[in-house]
């Protein structure tokens, strides 16, 4: 084993990671620096200061990254409409190139020449952190304890952490809990009977959206605004872009929006089916094409649409920091440069819908469409046309074929 310094450990101060904090301070005899990220999870983060001094570290960084994730991760991610495999928002893979940044940039500054995450081995997760981390700094060795230790199952780790004196709080110390990352676009729920698919969810791993059910019976009427493709503000209020998304959370929640119950394919091979909520996300995905629905040109927000499965599958598997993710970035982001005007949505019993749109750059010319007579020059002649030279192949198609 190479001998190292120091380390800079992604620490929630949860179980695991404190776990894990120890486990690296035994294995490699070295100092750990515990990186700490508020992403808005709605979690107490002092207590995590508490039992990183507890464990006898010195260097306890907690950064608040609520601006730079929404601001640099999910709005550059929303100007695509981003959806991997038509559904999922991308919650968790938008924050993990994130915490790598920031796990490179200290590791950079207290001259440490590793750092290490609590994801486990089957997961997405280590391979959006360790390829971050990758193209970021090619010099940073990552280490992985889920995959290195001999902990192979809950029972041993509760006994490490026994040994250890790692106090186990009562809830963890039954069977494993649910596996759930949180942050401010969402929450994801796996595992324990979610494992299985055709097992109907239990209400209790909603944490914050209501039953569409339980939701309002008035509808609520909201107006965002657009400039250049970002969400500004909310019923004529400006936001910055955390305090837009957690507005918006509130509002998507009480109605019940966002939920959704999912298999996907994990990049590392197998299928797994999670509980995912985005209220505020959803919401934006929908007012967001409300304001590109009339001031996009066709092929612009058609080549969009084409390029967005490919954009979402780099996000997923974890290249958000690759050349290719930012050259789709620098068409998208160039796509939006009228995409500016107002939206309004009805929240209604889990749905957002999309009920009228205004904006300085509109495109949409109802002159043009009118079924009544128009003043602007257009001549039916020309229709005529077009349908019968775009016949033309479909003609000789069809009479090659004996039709
Ligand atoms: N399956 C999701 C993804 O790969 C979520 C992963 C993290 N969530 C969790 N509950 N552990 O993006």
């Amino acid at each position: 084993m190479t001998k190292l310094e120091k380390i800079v450990l992604s620490y929630s101060g949860g179980l695991d990671t404190s776990i894990i904090l120890k486990w690296l301070q035994e294995t490699y005899g070295c100092e750990v620096v515990t990186f700490t990220a508020d992403l808005g999870q709605g979690e107490e983060l002092e207590p995590a200061r508490a039992k990183a001094e507890m464990s006898g570290v010195k260097d306890i960084r907690i950064v608040d990254l609520r601006e730079e994730f929404v601001r640099d991760f999910v709005f550059p991610m929303l100007r695509a409409n981003a959806l991997y495999e038509g559904q999922y928002l991308l919650g968790s893979s938008i924050a993990r190139p994130l915490i790598a940044k920031h796990l490179v940039g200290i590791a950079q500054e207290v001259g440490a020449h590793a750092v290490a995450h609590g994801a486990t081995g089957k997961g997405n997760d280590q391979l959006r952190f360790e390829l971050a981390v990758n193209a970021l700094d090619p010099s940073i060795k990552v280490i992985a304890p889920w995959r290195q230790w001999n902990i192979r199952s809950r029972m041993q780790l509760l006994e490490y952490a026994e040994k250890h004196r790692i106090p186990v709080p009562s809830d963890k110390r039954g069977e494993a809990p649910f596996s759930i990352d949180a942050n401010l676009l969402h929450t994801s729920t796996e595992g324990k009977s979610l494992e299985n698919p055709a097992e109907v969810a239990p209400d209790h791993v909603y944490q914050r959206t209501v039953d569409p059910v339980d939701a309002p019976d008035t509808p609520e009427i909201i107006t965002i605004g657009f400039e250049r493709g970002d969400p500004v503000s909310v019923n004529g209020k400006s936001m910055t872009p955390a305090a837009l998304l957690t507005e918006l959370n509130g509002l998507g929640g009480r109605h019940g929006i966002g939920r959704l119950d999912l298999v996907e394919n994990r990049f590392i091979g197998m299928k797994s089916r999670g509980i995912y909520e985005t209220p505020g996300g959803t919401i934006l995905l929908t007012a967001h094409r409300g304001i590109e629905s009339i001031t996009l040109d066709r092929a612009a927000a058609h080549l969009k649409d084409e390029i967005m499965p490919r954009y979402a599958e780099l996000i997923y598997n974890g290249f958000w920091f690759a050349p290719e993710r930012e050259m789709l970035q620098a068409l998208i982001d160039q796509s939006q440069a009228f995409v500016s005007g107002e939206v309004t949505l009805r929240l209604y019993k889990g749905s957002a819908s999309v009920i009228s749109r205004t904006s300085p750059c509109s495109l949409y010319s109802a002159d043009l469409v009118t079924f009544e007579e128009s003043a602007i020059a257009y001549d039916h002649h020309d229709a005529e046309g077009f349908i019968r030279l775009n016949g033309l192949r479909l003609r000789s198609w069809a009479a090659r074929n004996g039709r």
